[in-house]
C-alpha cells in the first residue's frame, strides 16, 4: 500500500515569513517607516488569546509594528466601532484585524463593514469579498489564500481539476471556492445539508475540509490520488486517558492510504494563516504608500 505525502505547511509558512521580512526591509528603506498591523481582541476566549499573542510575536519578528487592543467582553458596539474608526484614520496602521468571534451583543457585520477596505487584511469586508467574487484585485482572506498557495506548490496548474470544499463559512468555505474557481477548477461546495456527502467528496481531485467537526471526512470518501487540505482545528479529549489533542476535519490516518498529499493538523494550514496575514499587511502598506 502506498502512503500519501504529508504537506509541510510549517516549513512553507516559514519561507513565506522570510520573504515578507525581506519585503518589509525594502518597504522601510523606501518609506522610512514600518508597516503597522493593529489587532483587536474582545473578551478572553483562550483560543483567540493564543492566536493574538502569536500574531503579535510574528508581526514583530517580520520587522513590522504590532499594535494590540484588548477590550473587555462587556464593551459596547459603539465603542468598538469608534476604535475601528480611529485605526482607519491612523497613518501608522496599514492593517486592521478584529479577532472573531465577537460577543453575541456585537454585530460582526457592522464591525467588519466599518473597517477601511484598504486596511482589511482579513479580506472580510463586503467590498473585498465582492472584488474577489468578480475576479478583481482584492484583499483575500488569509486561510483560503494559504490553502491555494499550498495547492499550487503541490499540484502546479489547478486548471480543470474537480474541487470539493466542505463547509460554507464566510471566513474559509466561500472565499476558498472563489479562489479555486479563479484557478479554473470545477468547484462544488458541500455542507451540512448535502445529500450523500461521501460520494460528492469522492469526485474530488482537491478536497478542502473546513467544517470544524473532528475527523468528519473519512478516508474511504477520498478518491485515490486526491490532494486534501485540512483546515480544521478541533480539540478532542481521549476517552481512555482523558488527554486532549488537536485533530483536523479529516480522519488523517485513514486518508493517508488514499491521498496523493494531505496537510497534517497541526503543522499544515494553521501556520499559513499568520504568514499570509503578514503578507497581506505588507501588500496593504505598499498600496497605501503608493
Ligand atoms: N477567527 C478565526 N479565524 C480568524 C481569522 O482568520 N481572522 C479573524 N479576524 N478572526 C478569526
Amino acid at each position: 500500500m502506498t502512503i500519501g505525502k504529508i504537506i509541510d505547511g510549517k516549513a512553507f509558512a516559514e519561507t513565506l515569513r522570510g520573504k515578507v521580512a525581506d519585503g518589509v526591509g525594502a518597504f522601510i528603506a523606501k518609506t522610512g517607516r514600518k508597516p503597522g498591523l493593529a489587532v483587536v481582541l474582545v473578551g478572553e476566549d483562550p483560543a483567540s488569546s493564543v492566536y493574538v499573542r502569536n500574531k503579535g510575536k510574528m508581526t514583530v519578528a517580520a520587522g513590522m509594528e504590532s499594535m494590540e487592543f484588548k477590550l473587555p467582553a462587556s464593551i459596547g458596539e459603539e465603542e468598538l466601532l469608534d476604535l475601528v474608526e480611529e485605526l482607519n484614520a491612523d497613518e501608522r496602521v496599514d492593517g486592521i484585524l478584529v479577532q472573531l468571534p465577537l460577543p453575541p451583543h456585537i454585530n460582526e457585520a457592522s464591525v467588519i463593514g466599518t473597517i477601511d477596505p484598504a486596511k482589511d487584511v482579513d479580506g472580510f469586508h463586503v467590498v473585498n469579498s465582492g472584488l474577489l467574487a468578480t475576479g478583481q484585485e482584492a484583499m483575500v482572506p488569509c486561510t483560503p489564500l494559504g490553502c491555494i498557495m499550498l495547492l499550487k506548490d503541490e499540484l502546479g496548474d489547478l486548471s480543470g481539476l474537480e474541487a470539493v470544499v466542505v463547509g460554507r463559512s464566510n471566513i474559509v468555505g466561500k472565499p476558498m471556492s472563489q479562489l479555486l474557481l479563479a484557478e479554473n477548477c470545477t468547484v462544488t461546495i458541500a455542507h451540512s445539508r448535502t445529500r450523500d456527502i461521501a460520494s460528492v467528496v469522492h469526485r474530488a481531485d482537491i478536497v478542502v475540509a473546513a467544517v470544524g467537526r473532528a475527523e468528519m471526512v473519512k478516508g474511504e470518501w477520498i478518491k485515490p490520488g486526491a490532494t486534501v487540505i485540512d483546515v480544521g482545528i478541533n480539540r478532542v479529549t481521549d476517552t481512555e486517558d482523558g488527554k486532549s489533542r488537536i485533530v483536523g476535519d479529516v480522519a488523517t490516518a485513514e486518508a493517508l492510504a488514499h491521498v496523493r498529499a494531505i496537510t497534517p493538523v497541526p503543522g499544515g494550514v494553521g501556520p499559513m494563516t499568520i504568514a499570509v496575514l503578514l503578507r497581506n499587511t505588507l501588500v496593504a502598506a505598499h498600496a497605501r504608500a503608493g
